[in-house]
This record gives C-alpha cells, structure tokens and sequence, in this order.
C-alpha cells in the first residue's frame, strides 16, 4: 500500500440546513444549524483514512477553541494529528447552506491562509519520500504551486482537486499528473462553457493534449468522466433515492481515488471505486461522517 500525503484546508463546518436557498437579498427562516469539523484538505485524508489508506495530513488551524475541536475530531477518528500545527489566528471556517440536494459554501481561510512556498519547503523530506501528493485550493496558490513542483521533480505522482476553482498558470497545471474538477471548475479553468458531452470530450483531449496529465471531471449524480486513449468514457453513478448531504461527496472521490491509485490499481478501477464511494457518502450528513469504510464500498457495489 503506498503513502498518500495530503497537504491541505482543515475547517470548522458551520452547516444551516434549509428547505430552499434564499433569493438575492432575501430573508428565510432555517431549520438546523451544525458545527462540524471540514475543509477539503481534512475530508479527503478522513477518506483516505476510513478506506484503510496509509495517510498523513499536514495542515493548521488557529489558537481558538475551533481548533481544538478540529484537532481532537480528527484524533477521535484515529488520524495522526501530529503534522497539524496551531497559528496565532483563527480557525478557517466554511458557511454551508445546505438544502436537501445541494449546498453553497462560504470559505474563511483563516489559519489555512498561513501556508507559505517557504513552509511547504520545510516539508520537502516528507513530500518527495510520499507515494503520492493529494492537493486543493483552500491554502494559498503559491504554497500548493510549491509543493506540486517538489513532488514533480521526485516523481511521486500528483493529484490536485481544483477546488474552490481559480484560473491557475499553465506551468502548475502540468505539474498535476491526475486534475479533477468538479464541471463547473473545469468551466473555470478552461473559460469554456460546457454543455454537452461532446465539448466535454473535446475539452479533456485538449487539456490533455496541452498538459500532460489525466482529467477527471465528477459530474455530480451523473458520476465521472475521464477519457481513454481518447474516447469520452462515463462513470455513472448509481442512482441514490436517499441522498442526505453532498457536502464532501467531491472529497470522497478524490480521497478514494488516491486510495485506488496508491494501492496500484489502474486509473478505470480507481475512477470506478471512486464514484461508489462518493455516492455512498452523499447519503450520510456532514462531510467527513460520510466517508464510508472499503467494506461498505464493496457492498454498495455489489448491492
Ligand atoms: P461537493 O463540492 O458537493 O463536495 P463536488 O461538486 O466537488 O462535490 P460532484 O461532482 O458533485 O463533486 O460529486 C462528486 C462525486 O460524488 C460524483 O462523481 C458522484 O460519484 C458522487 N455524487 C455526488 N452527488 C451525487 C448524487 N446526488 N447521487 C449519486 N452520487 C453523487
Ligand atoms: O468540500 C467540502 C468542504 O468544503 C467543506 O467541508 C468545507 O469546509 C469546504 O472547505
């Protein structure tokens, strides 16, 4: 089994529940609010880590009484907190407005902010002696730049989960030897709508064509699309009547993808295991709650 490392956001969830999302300037009552432990960084190695994965998080929270609850959540789950280091700041937060099939999300980077290329540095050891790097975009652009490009020049294998998405420089995008997007991030990375499988297919064999490395774009409860020597193949998902929260269903994905890869299956049985185990999680609430266990996955696919 290799190791996966995943440097990445660890955040406070602050989740209120509501039966529609609020028209601009309007006012609802909610029905639920939940303070529960995420962040994207956080998710995917709880992901990694209830499948049986051999995982590391490195990451920060603030010197407040959030962080602490973070820190001891993740411990409680049974991952080794000792590569989370505690900021003179706050906490990052994430404002969730959750419906019953959806979410918005407002991100506070807080302590996550703190990541520098300098600090990452201080990690390289830890980095290129990984399997393979599992990033997202909750700390700083640079600090993830950094740490792709440590782990390029060591040839560990890099996968990098564009989220929340921005434009990135093309010389990071070839740093990422496994991209996935949800689509709308990829609309974002591109600065190309996509409306049919076709610009979908087009648009991964370009990416390919002009980077290097696979993209993986999760389509929701549509699952997963990749392409093989050049043919658009879809993953679909299986239909879930019971679907709960999707908030993490993209964490769970990458988290499992990196748990196939690291365990040296083919990339088709990677992206396969990966959908179950996402579609499995949206029908649990709260993001690392969800995250279901390898034998839990094998049912559900079996099912
Ligand atoms: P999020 O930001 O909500 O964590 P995401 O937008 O990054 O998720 P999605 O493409 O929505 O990612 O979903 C990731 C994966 O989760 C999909 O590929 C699919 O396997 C699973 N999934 C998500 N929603 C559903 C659903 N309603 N039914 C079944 N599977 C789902
Ligand atoms: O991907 C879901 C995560 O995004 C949430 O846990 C929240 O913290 C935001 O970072």
């Amino acid at each position: 089994m290799g190791k996966i490392a995943v440097i990445g956001s660890l955040n406070m969830d602050i989740i209120v529940s509501v039966d529609r999302m609020p028209k601009k300037g309007e006012t609802i009552h909610g029905k639920t609010v939940q303070y529960l432990p995420g962040g994207k960084g956080a998710n995917q190695a709880v992901a990694v880590y209830k499948l049986g994965g051999d995982i590391q998080l490195y990451g920060k929270v603030g010197n407040d009484p959030f962080g602490k609850d973070v820190r001891e959540s993740l411990s409680q789950q049974g991952l080794s907190t000792e590569t989370i280091f505690t900021e003179e700041t706050a906490t990052g937060i994430a404002n969730i407005t959750l419906v019953p099939d959806d979410n918005s999300i407002v991100v506070i980077p807080g302590a996550n902010q703190k990541w520098t290329p300098e600090t990452i540095a201080g990690f390289s050891e830890e980095i290129v002696t990984a399997d393979i790097l599992l990033m997202q975009l909750e700390i700083p652009i640079d600090a993830v730049h950094e740490a792709l490009k440590l782990a390029k020049q060591h040839g560990v294998p890099t996968i990098l989960n564009p989220a929340p998405a921005i434009k990135l420089p093309a010389d990071m995008l070839q740093l990422a030897d496994f991209i996935t997007p949800n689509q709308t991030e990829l609309e974002t990375l591109t600065g190309r709508r996509i409306t049919t499988d076709e610009q979908l297919g087009s648009t991964i064999k370009q990416w390919e064509a002009d980077y290097g490395g696979h993209l993986i774009v999760t389509l929701g409860s549509r699952g997963a699309a990749y392409s093989e020597n050049g043919v658009l193949k879809i993953v679909p998902a299986p239909v879930v009547k019971n679907v709960r929260d999707t908030t993490g269903a993209g964490d769970c994905f990458n988290g499992a993808l990196a748990y196939g890869l690291a365990e040296g299956w083919e990339l088709p049985r990677s992206i396969n295991f990966a959908v179950a185990a996402a579609s499995l999680s949206v029908t649990k609430f709260g993001a690392q709650a969800g995250m279901p266990s390898f034998e839990e996955v094998m049912e559900w696919m079996n099912s």
